[in-house]
């Protein structure tokens, strides 16, 4: 007899689902040793939701796009489905990916590697919009707002329930990856990634993809909203004077899929270790495996080739130790940049940017 999993509705279904990190409103994520093809299914794509997931009708849907622009416009659903588009694919990591790893453990929903997946986004650049709206020259940034609203979670907390709204500098959003995006791996958004409309940008941490996007804004001011200044923030010393700055493009990042954590491997055999590499402004171009806790270094093999802000999956083929015992394996990436991976976690990220090499310990057995 065939002994394919199946749902109530009788089709085959992927056989796991996600971890759940959060209940209500939904924070799940990937059960990240099960790392397989370039593109993460969406049934296997983490979720990152600070409020209820809105239900939007597309029917009477509307995208207004307003602020410093020559003509405010209001969009449909239909609207937007009949203009340009164009596919991207895109890695987007929610920057607090990793947070279980921090020492002393840090507040938030405790992310262990699986707040992180790439998928293929289609949609229409947000330039083609807002070259319709026609930007104000002194238009510095683009406000994008989400139809969800609550109260955050974590402190300071706002006097009253607030929405979902970040801004994107003029210079990021005119580029033509940005998108509006309608599809996720040429489906229709699920309700939890962002249905009807999401924005994506390429090459940011998850934050500034804003789902349910419902108003769009110019503005001639930085904008100082809590999604950008309490939370998804960080201290920056470098002016003598420490001040917050909005989170933005995803650091340098490699992650072990497999071996998973803890995990029993016969000795003196072959065994390949796999995982994947992202970064955003540049791109991955070495990796570096250790198998003795960072005091030597190997370079491992890349599956897939450079594609801007999609990640690189990678391999090293090892041959398991004939010592018994306890080994914890890094690994580290080198940008196209010359730079890599820190050894530490920067505490000026406070529970967010968890980018140093993330220990896997596992044990051989013996013979
Ligand atoms: N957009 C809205 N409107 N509300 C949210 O809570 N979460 C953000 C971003 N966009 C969020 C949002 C965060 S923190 C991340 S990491 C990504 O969505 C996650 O996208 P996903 O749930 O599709 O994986």
């Amino acid at each position: 007899m065939d002994m394919q999993p199946e749902n109530w509705s009788g089709t085959a279904v992927h056989p796991v689902g996600l971890v759940i990190r959060q209940k209500d409103p939904n924070n799940l994520e990937m059960p990240f040793d099960q790392l397989d093809g370039f593109i993460t299914p969406a049934e296997l794509f983490y979720i990152r939701s600070h409020f209820p997931t809105p239900q939007l009708d597309p029917a009477t849907y509307r995208l207004a796009i307003a602020g410093a622009v020559r003509s405010e416009l209001r969009l449909s659903y239909a609207d937007i489905r009949t203009m340009p588009s164009r596919t991207c694919i895109a890695t987007l990591e929610c920057a607090g990916n990793g947070r279980v790893f921090l020492s002393p453990p840090a507040p938030g929903a405790q992310w262990q590697l699986g707040a992180v997946g790439n998928a293929e986004w289609t949609g229409v650049p947000l330039s083609v919009v807002l070259e319709r709206a026609g930007l104000a020259d002194d238009v510095c940034e683009i406000v994008l707002e989400g139809a969800d609203r609550g109260i955050p979670k974590e402190e300071p907390k706002p006097p009253g329930p607030i929405s979902y709204v970040r801004s994107i500098p003029r210079t990021r959003a005119i580029e033509s990856d940005v998108l509006i995006a309608y599809q996720m791996n040429g489906r229709d958004l699920t309700p939890d990634h962002g249905y009807p409309l999401r924005a994506i940008v390429p090459g940011h941490y998850g934050m500034a993809s804003v789902k349910w996007l419902t108003s769009i804004v110019a503005t001639t001011r930085s904008f100082q909203g809590y999604w950008q200044t309490s939370d998804y923030a960080y201290w920056d010393n470098s002016a003598g004077t420490p001040i917050r700055r909005p989170l933005a493009e995803m650091k340098l990042k490699s992650q072990i899929a497999r071996p998973r954590m803890y995990e029993i491997l016969q000795p003196d055999r072959p065994y390949t270790i796999f995982g994947a590499a992202w970064a955003g402004g540049t791109d991955v171009a070495e990796i570096w495996i250790s198998l003795d806790g960072g005091a030597s270094w190997v370079q491992g093999d890349f599956l897939d080739p450079i594609n801007r802000n999609a990640w690189r999956r990678w391999k090293y083929d090892w041959i398991t130790p004939t010592r018994p015992g306890r080994y914890t394996l890094l690994a580290r990436a080198r940008g196209a940049d010359q730079r890599t991976q820190p050894d530490g976690h920067n505490p000026n990220f406070g529970s967010y940017v968890i980018d140093h090499p993330l220990p896997i310990e596992v044990f051989v057995n013996a013979p």
